[in-house]
């Protein structure tokens, strides 16, 4: 059964303290105008990360999880809402505030490794150019170099040219460029997309690694559904919405401990997500079930509030009796 959440997620994480959260961003609107026409990629989309927390976003097609990670990452501009990061407000910056927000700040990982690395260089070379870019590069930062590569398991890799790796290799290198700057936070935008099954468990393997050694939040947008057995929680968005979240959470299964046995299990709490305005998005198999179109009846009873359907004739009533309604105060007499 879904439960709804309206307070700061619970603290997940050891690195999480009862602070501020890292990332926040409240009523966030994206639009997108092409000619004449403009897309909503986000209509007042209400999230909140903890620092050091490992969360994945999943999402239909066009619901607006890359709009939000390129604005996390300082790619693009939000219409309107607010979005700080680390206290930082996104809005506010001015375009060298944002350059450096993107440097210091935020490390990338594409789904097309392209867009992360250059394919004539070694796997090495390309974890060293965003340090040698960056101005800082002597002992200390060729030794980092190696190490991230090692965290992705591909110290046996180092001298090898991109083009000399399998497509799995190729994308755990990534994983190391976007953290060569050791940014707080990374974003990677379906890490896992055009690799196998396997490979793609051991790349989430990876990213929990990397967030239990350097603390670093990180945020997967992904499409794949075994995700949640390997992040502290999973946010679905719809039409541009937070509208879901599932955490997981480790429990002892007390069957077994009766029996003298500790054995740790994983249950998914569901949550859905009311915005700022007390707004819910009903699950649309929920929605469909109960053949609910326009118009619900909402129930106090006791600790819990029902929604029910309307018949189609109560909900065309209310229609005519909403329209007879608009019609007097147009004219101004009730
Ligand atoms: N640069 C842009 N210009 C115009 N419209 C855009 C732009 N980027 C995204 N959109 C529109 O905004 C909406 C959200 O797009 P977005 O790329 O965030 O979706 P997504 O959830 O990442 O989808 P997918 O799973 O297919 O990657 C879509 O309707 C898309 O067409
Ligand atoms: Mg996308």
């Amino acid at each position: 059964m879904l439960q709804t959440e309206t307070t700061t997620p619970a603290v997940r994480t050891p690195t999480a303290a009862a602070e501020e959260p890292f990332i926040f961003c409240e009523n966030l609107v994206k639009i997108y105008k092409v000619a004449d026409l403009e897309a909503v990629a986000l209509q007042g989309l209400d999230l909140q990360i903890q620092r050091g927390e490992l969360m994945a976003i999943i999402g239909n097609s066009g619901s607006g999880k890359s709009t939000l990670l390129n604005i996390l990452g300082g790619l693009d501009r939000p219409s309107a809402g607010r979005v700080t990061v680390g206290g930082r407000d996104l809005l506010k910056m001015s375009e060298a505030q944002l350059v450096r927000y993107k440097r210091e700040v935020v490390g990338f990982v594409w789904q097309q490794t392209a867009r992360n690395m250059l394919p004539y260089l070694t796997a090495i070379e390309n974890v060293e150019l965003p340090l040698v870019i960056s101005g800082r590069f002597g002992r200390a930062e060729r030794l980092w170099a190696r190490e991230l590569l090692e965290v992705v398991g591909l110290a046996d890799r180092t001298r090898h040219k991109l083009s000399e790796l399998s497509g799995g290799e190729q994308q755990r290198v990534a994983i190391a460029i976007g953290l060569a700057n050791r940014p707080p936070l990374l974003l990677a935008d379906e890490p896992t997309g055009s690799v196998d099954t396997r490979t793609a468990a051991t790349i989430f393997d990876m990213f929990r690694q990397i967030r239990d050694q350097y603390g670093t939040t990180i945020i997967i947008v992904t499409h794949d559904p075994k995700v949640m057995s390997k992040v502290d929680r999973v946010v679905a968005i719809r039409d541009g919405k937070t509208s879901t979240e599932t955490i997981r959470r480790v429990a002892i299964d007390m069957a077994d401990f009766a029996h003298g046995n500790i054995v740790l299990g994983e249950t998914h709490d569901e949550f859905v997500v009311l915005d700022g305005a007390g707004r819910l998005q009903i699950p649309r198999e929920y929605l469909e079930k109960l053949s609910i179109r326009k118009k619900v009846r909402l129930e106090l009873e006791g600790d819990q509030i029902i929604i029910r359907s309307v018949s189609s004739e109560e909900e065309q009533e209310a229609a005519s009796d909403e329209e007879k309604d608009t019609r007097h105060r147009r004219w101004g007499f009730r």
